[in-house]
């Protein structure tokens, strides 16, 4: 095991997996989620999610990776057996998935970093129209999405100390602060307030089964929950590091962020006349206006610098999304971190080509009908299977392994290494009681709720 990185410090550890949870699903995905489920009402169950379910499957994962000291599919394997080392390879599998279309949407910012520093794009008059029109222009889209890519293997490559944890620390304060600044802004403009109400004032008639399972699968993408991502890095900790605290204060600044995220971006939309419901552009096309309306240096100094920053939250995440691969990779065929950085890199990339190609420029993967009645993306179905559907599931036969195979004695000895008091206390009784009844039930009832609701509806 010599050859494994391991994190230097808990703050390195905290810093990475608060990199990983924080990204473009607190910033873009978020809002938009949020704004088409009813604002106020989605972010209440949200928040339940979060601190039910998504709390301890969050400590399950790390424990289980300290544990085994393994990637997925060796962690569970050691402790389950080749059957349940394929629910390893399936998180793995549904990483490689989600990394792909994220990739993406990275190259979307990236691109827009670039259009609000040194572009015209703050001269437009319609950024709904510039959104569509930039993301169906496929020809720059595809080498930002490359270079996203790349820059992403660059660190990777470099190992657990120096470029996960390294990068994570700088950037994950930036972004905080940069969100705070815009909050401030934003709240001073005239009709904020309305999107202030709509954002905090729950109007519960809004709410059906699609804001309950749609408010958990963004509850487990925002936390990195579900696909062995959190197995991974707590395969990098050491036996001293208190898990239950580390765990918290991941857990913490990602809800805040998804929920600061909402406050900046709703007094815009409002301001502006816009519909909360957007969609995916709902970032790209709130936030310019607003850009625009400080002036030209002021706005391009505070546009450029918001994108740049989301390029930024979304790198910490694409960093662990790719990490696992690789520790698969590494850990089990025994190939070099340089092997198998670039070549899963390279796969990932060509894998969310169709995801780019489904936002106009080739119709057929535009508007698919054949599910939910109504008309999607082909990064839709990609997002549908392997985030709204298997993170939930993979959190489902996490709780399941071990609550019947690895026993929650085991997931309570290893919290308790590292945390004094652990053992005896109501959070250990509450911990246990979650994912030996709670989480199988709920995430059972949720996966085959979710599974009816999307596909044979
Ligand atoms: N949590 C990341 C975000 O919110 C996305 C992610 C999902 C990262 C799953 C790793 C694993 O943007």
């Amino acid at each position: 095991m010599a050859t494994r990185g391991g994190f230097s410090s808990r703050l390195g550890f905290i810093a990475a997996a608060a990199g990983s949870a924080v990204g473009l699903g607190n910033i873009w995905q978020f809002p938009y989620v949020a704004g088409q489920n009813g604002g106020a009402a989605f972010l209440i169950i949200y928040v339940f999610w979060i601190f039910l379910i998504g709390f301890p499957i969050m400590l399950g994962e790390i424990t289980l990776g300290r544990s085994a000291q393994s990637n997925p599919y060796g962690a569970y394997k050691k402790y389950g057996g080749k059957a349940w080392g394929l629910v390893g390879l399936f998180g793995i599998l549904s990483g490689i998935m989600i990394l792909s279309f994220y990739n993406v949407v990275s190259g979307w910012a990236f691109g827009y970093f670039l259009e609000t520093a040194f572009g015209n794009l703050l001269e437009e008059n319609d950024f709904s129209s510039f959104f569509g029109e930039y993301v169906a222009d496929y020809s720059d889209n595809l080498w930002f999405s490359f270079g996203f890519m790349a820059i992403t293997a660059v660190i990777v490559l470099q190992g657990v100390k120096k470029g996960i944890e390294g990068s994570a620390k700088i950037l994950m304060p930036a972004l905080f602060f940069l969100l705070l600044g815009i909050i401030v802004y934003g709240l001073t403009l005239p009709g904020a307030i309305e999107g202030v109400k709509f954002y905090l004032l729950p109007n519960f008639s809004l709410i059906n089964a699609e804001t309950i399972y749609s408010a958990l699968g963004q509850a487990f993408f925002s936390l990195s929950l579900g696909m062995g991502g959190l197995i991974t890095y707590g395969s990098y900790l050491s036996k001293q590091e208190n898990i239950l605290s580390s765990a918290s204060l991941v857990v913490i600044a990602d809800t805040m962020v998804a929920f600061l995220a909402g406050l900046m971006i709703f007094p815009l939309v409002f301001s502006q006349g816009q519909s909360p419901s957007e969609g995916p552009g709902l970032v790209f096309v709130a936030l310019p206006g607003i850009f625009q309306a400080m002036g030209p240096v002021l706005g391009k100094i505070v546009g450029s610098s918001f994108f740049l920053l989301l390029c930024f939250a979304a790198l910490t995440s694409t960093i662990s999304l790719l990490e696992v691969a690789v520790a698969y990779l590494i850990d089990e065929r025994k190939w070099s971190r340089r092997r198998a950085v670039s070549l899963m890199a390279l796969v990932i990339f060509f894998i969310g080509i169709p995801s780019m190609l489904g936002y106009g420029a080739i119709q057929s993967l535009t508007s698919f009908t054949f599910y939910e009645g109504t008309s999607k993306s082909f990064m839709d179905l990609v997002q549908d299977i392997f985030s709204v559907i298997a993170l939930p599931l993979g959190g489902f036969l996490l709780s399941v392994f071990i609550a019947t195979r690895w026993t929650t004695a085991k997931f309570s000895d290893e919290i308790s290494q590292g945390a004094k008091n652990y053992k005896g206390s109501f959070m250990e009784g509450f911990l246990n009681i979650m994912i030996k009844f709670i989480c199988p039930v709920v995430l059972g009832l949720m996966f085959i709720l979710t599974l009816l609701q999307k596909f044979f509806n």
